[in-house]
């Protein structure tokens, strides 16, 4: 349709995310289509699964950059010549510079497995099971200059078993962050949701440090 959002998809690995997002833009149920995949690996399967759909992709090896900020610079031309209405971080396993989030401030989104500001950075499913936590989850976020820190949108949460290791928890959060991202992609694409001076706003309403609570 004329007014569906151009959704651009940044990964760096299996795409399970990514193709959460595809399905729902198939279902019709998020009003966007995936327009492109960057990855910054090539040969990973994320792109197979673009490939499947007929879906634009472009690899950007960070290798071939001297500095963050060159590649930052390249990354910024290549997801503007999709036009993207929204860029969706899923699976990008990349500290990004100041000037990329700048660029997209507002419409940038990232999903971390954790139940934020918890567990920022990498090891996510370990940390919760070393620190001895019963429940552990999934946040989707804008992003912010500050790492994994930027304004909650919505977290899942899942229980923590006895005898879990890091791989069963990770799959309990992937089911979850299945069906949390495409919904926060879908209110995005909606003109639902908004970043206003770093909080997240759904329905031009405020949503809650721990981001969106139905029951509240
Ligand atoms: C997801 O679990 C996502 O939460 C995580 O990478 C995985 C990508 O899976 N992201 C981060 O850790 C970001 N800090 P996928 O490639 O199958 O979508």
């Amino acid at each position: 349709m004329a007014n569906d959002k151009r959704i651009v998809v940044l990964i760096s690995g299996n795409g399970s995310n990514l193709q959460a997002i595809i399905d729902a833009c198939k279902d019709k149920q998020i009003p966007g289509n995936v327009v492109g995949v960057v990855s910054n690996k090539a040969d990973v399967y994320g792109l197979q699964r673009a490939a499947n759909d007929d879906i634009a992709s472009s690899v950007l090896s960070h290798k071939e950059f001297a500095s963050r900020e060159d590649y930052d610079q390249e990354l910024i031309s290549v997801i503007d010549s999709y036009k993207p209405d929204l860029v969706v971080l899923a699976g990008f396993m990349r500290i990004l510079t100041a000037s990329f989030v700048q660029h997209f401030e507002g419409k940038l989104l990232n999903i971390h497995p954790s139940l934020l500001p918890k567990y920022q950075g990498l090891n996510t499913h370990q940390r919760a099971i070393d620190a001895g936590d019963t429940e552990h989850g999934v946040s989707v976020h804008f992003v912010t200059e500050e790492l994994d820190g930027g304004p909650v949108i919505l977290q899942a949460k899942v229980p923590v078993f006895e005898n879990d290791n890091a791989d069963d928890l990770a799959m309990r959060v992937h089911e979850q962050e299945h069906r949390i991202y495409p919904l926060v992609v879908k209110w995005f694409c909606s003109d639902r949701l908004t970043m206003t001076e770093e909080s997240a706003m759904l329905d031009n309403k405020r949503l809650p440090m721990h981001g969106y609570a139905s029951d509240s």
